[in-house]
């Protein structure tokens, strides 16, 4: 399109916004009468958590980090398209300064109150406009101790740092639109000392010489990611490369990395993975991301797994195969099929950990009827149902994970088992990298049965205390 008809298309869409909008002229000379998008999407256990009023599509985090001094700095460009008509809008961010911000190239007012950002653009953003932003920010990451005394955030390591982020801790590296219902593609460019390597999520697509002695890392996540999904790993690496053919267009990078103190007494279990990706596409369809691999740390460096997409992380000492199996079950359930809110995680570590009691019950001789067993007579697993974890401290309880799995092992108890793994399978195809809520799921288990389970819903979902043994 050449300038003159650009210009005229440009008047003739806000002639068009204005009549639309039945107004007169605001004398702002933007046309658009936008109010502010929300500073949160009113997830019932974190209601601040996201930010209402745009979908991002797209982030590219440009990020610097030096070990010595605990700095980090970054710009993040934000691709999002409005999803009402916005006059300013919010991004989370714990701590850090933000030293500026741009919404089209042109620069925006910036406000700041507790982890809320508030951007005012130069001009209005109209309702399904594509908009890009870039913040431009730096400091001392924050490590953020969360209700049940987990630490996530930016965490410091004896030789760098480990940026961790479930189910908040992603907003104390760069800011975004932190709900996991807000999933995005990612590139993350990061450049450190030569001599410490920095990993990130998905596929490595460059690594060069930075000016100063520095090397910086491009890392591509094309399918989409929920923000607390997102990790760095900074520091000193022994890494490992292998291939795995279980993802669904053809063989796919397997990139590994142990602290050199743990890198011998992890290898051989590293080394497992595409051997149990094979496995676990038998049982729950082909691997849904363009790569995999694993990083294991110290324990002194982190306290507890997790299932950051593509490349979960591992403290050595929970560094086992049920554990690799939990984490590499997440990958289907929770990273590619994610929770639309907090309160639906048991989507997430239910399916993850039945992912264990199928492994046992293959490998193992331990029917997964032993571990049900097992669940049932533990009387911390009916605190709460599952589906209904009351405070951000539920997240992590075992009603989430052990009465999680136990849902599915009814199921299987009432529908058989071609029928359940046909459901196992078919749920992470179905919403393959979308947001699902319970009822979504249940809506599906009948749907594929044709049979009404409210009866088992009710009473194993959202049932208070423990119901009496079923008889199998
Ligand atoms: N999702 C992790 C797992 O695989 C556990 C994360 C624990 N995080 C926390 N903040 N307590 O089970
Ligand atoms: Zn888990």
């Amino acid at each position: 399109m050449n300038t003159r008809s650009r210009i005229r298309a440009g008047a003739a869409a806000v002639a068009l916004a204005l009549l639309a909008a039945g107004c007169t002229g605001s004398g702002s000379g933007s046309g658009v009468r936008g109010t502010p998008g929300a500073a949160g999407l009113r997830d019932p256990l974190f209601p601040r958590l996201g930010n209402g009023g745009y979908d991002v599509s797209h982030y590219a985090l440009t990020l610097s980090y030096d070990p010595a001094t605990g700095r980090l700095d970054g710009r993040a460009e934000i691709t999002a398209k409005a999803t009402q008509d916005l006059s300013a809008f919010n991004l989370d961010l714990a701590g850090l300064t933000v030293r500026g911000a741009t919404v089209d190239g042109a620069p925006a007012a910036v406000n700041r109150a507790g982890d809320e950002l508030t951007l005012r653009p130069h001009d209005e953003i109209e309702d399904g406009a594509e908009f890009r932003t870039t913040v431009s920010y730096g400091g001392l990451p924050q490590t953020i101790t969360d209700s049940d005394g987990s630490e996530e955030g930016w965490l410091k390591t004896a030789d760098g740092a480990l940026a961790l982020g479930e189910p908040t801790g992603s907003m104390a590296w760069f800011p975004g639109n932190h709900h996991p219902s807000d999933k995005a593609a990612y590139d993350i460019t990061i450049t450190v000392p030569s001599g410490v390597k920095a990993l990130s999520n998905g596929v490595l697509t460059a690594e060069k010489q930075a000016p100063g002695g520095r090397t910086t890392s491009v890392w591509h996540v094309a399918e989409p990611m929920a923000s607390y999904l997102a990790m760095l790993a900074i520091g000193r690496y022994d890494t490992s490369s292998t291939t795995s053919t279980a993802g669904a267009g053809g063989t796919i990078p397997v990139l590994t990395a142990a602290d050199p103190e743990v890198a011998a007494e992890t290898a051989a279990l590293r080394a497992r993975i595409p051997e149990i990706l094979d496995w676990q596409k038998e049982n729950f369809g082909p691997y849904p991301f363009a790569a995999s691999g694993a990083v294991v740390e110290r324990d002194d460096d982190v306290g507890y797994a997790l299932e950051t997409q593509t490349r979960p992380v591992f403290p050595a000492s929970s560094f086992d195969t049920h554990t690799l199996v939990h984490e590499l079950a997440h990958q289907w359930y929770g990273d590619s099929v994610s929770p639309a809110s907090w309160k639906d995680i048991w989507l997430n570590e239910g399916f993850a950990t039945y992912g264990e009691w199928l492994y046992a019950e293959d490998f193992e001789h331990t029917p997964a009827q032993k571990n049900f067993e097992k669940a049932f007579a533990n009387d911390a697993a009916w605190a709460f149902p599952p589906a209904a974890p009351r405070t951000p401290e539920d997240l992590f309880a075992a009603p989430v994970y052990q009465r999680g799995a136990m849902v599915l092992h009814r199921i299987r108890q009432e529908v058989g088992d071609d029928t359940f793994f046909e459901i196992l399978e078919g749920w992470p195809t179905k919403h393959r990298h979308a947001n699902v809520t319970t009822e979504d799921f249940t809506t599906y288990v009948e749907s594929v049965t044709g049979r009404d389970l409210s009866g088992l819903w009710d009473v194993w979902l959202y049932g208070d205390g423990k119901p009496d043994k079923p008889t199998d």
